[in-house]
């Protein structure tokens, strides 16, 4: 079967890069989770100051672009690529309450998705790729030959999302952690440059009683419904 790019947009904590990872495990495909990236940007310029409480420069972001290197390295333990921040790893930090609560405020910022973009376009320039996000269907990989839009009820992405911080060790209330993920969403919905929209190709995922099998069914089912399309018009002319 050849290699396909697939891309899962969607809302926050809605499971996308659990299903992303099983997806890419089953299939052989590398993994991109394109929101690291942003979160990337956000933690260095946390730490340098740069952004406080959702106030920032924008020429000071800009130029602090020049002195991020971004980079993935797989990790055995956990079966998944970690997310380096000039040489450190910074998987962990990357999640954390403060990073999401100025995340959107970063993304929506044109130089920074033109940076990011190019990185996500060139890691899935040769296919075999799963990649999650808010606008890889729409704008990273338009072409791309399976797109995902993923969706699931508020109180359920809360309440998983909280569980995930809590295992993590975070101290976060219900209260907290759904105000955040609203406030992302709608920040990433209507910022002007590549907002969180189906493209019109996607084929909706709503996993608000699905079990994690049951998602990676469904998709792997779309993928293999691909494949036998792929073999009746391969080439139609010679039909
Ligand atoms: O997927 P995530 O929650 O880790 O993403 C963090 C933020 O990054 C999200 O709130 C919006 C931004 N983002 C984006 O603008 N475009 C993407 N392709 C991925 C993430």
């Amino acid at each position: 079967m050849r290699k396909i790019t697939i891309a899962i947009d969607g809302y926050s904590s809605c499971g996308k890069s659990t299903l992303a990872k099983a997806l890419a495990a089953k299939l052989g495909y590398n993994y991109v989770d394109s929101g690291a990236m942003y979160r990337v940007v956000t933690l260095y310029c946390l730490r340098q100051g740069i952004i406080k409480d959702a106030v920032f420069m924008r020429e000071e972001v800009v130029k602090a672009l020049d002195r991020i290197a971004l980079s993935f390295q797989y990790n055995a333990s956990t079966k998944a690529s970690d997310t380096y921040l000039n040489g450190e790893n910074v998987e962990k930090e990357i999640r954390q309450m403060e990073v999401s609560k100025n995340v959107s405020h970063i993304s929506v910022l044109k130089e920074v998705r033109e940076m990011m973009a190019s990185i996500q376009r060139e890691m899935g320039k040769d296919k075999g790729v799963v990649m999650d996000g808010r606008d890889i269907g729409t704008n990273i990989f338009p072409d791309a030959e399976l797109k995902v839009f993923m969706t699931a009820d508020t109180d359920i992405r809360t309440r998983r999302r909280m569980d995930e911080l809590t295992a993590k060790g975070n101290t976060v209330t219900f209260e907290e952690v759904k105000k955040n993920l609203l406030s992302r969403d709608y920040e990433d919905s209507h910022r002007t440059e590549n907002p969180l929209r189906k493209a019109d190709d996607a084929v909706v995922l709503d996993n608000s009683d699905l079990s994690r099998e049951e998602q990676l069914d469904f998709v792997l089912k779309l993928v293999y419904d691909l494949k036998l399309l792929d073999q009746e018009v391969k080439d139609p002319k010679a039909v």
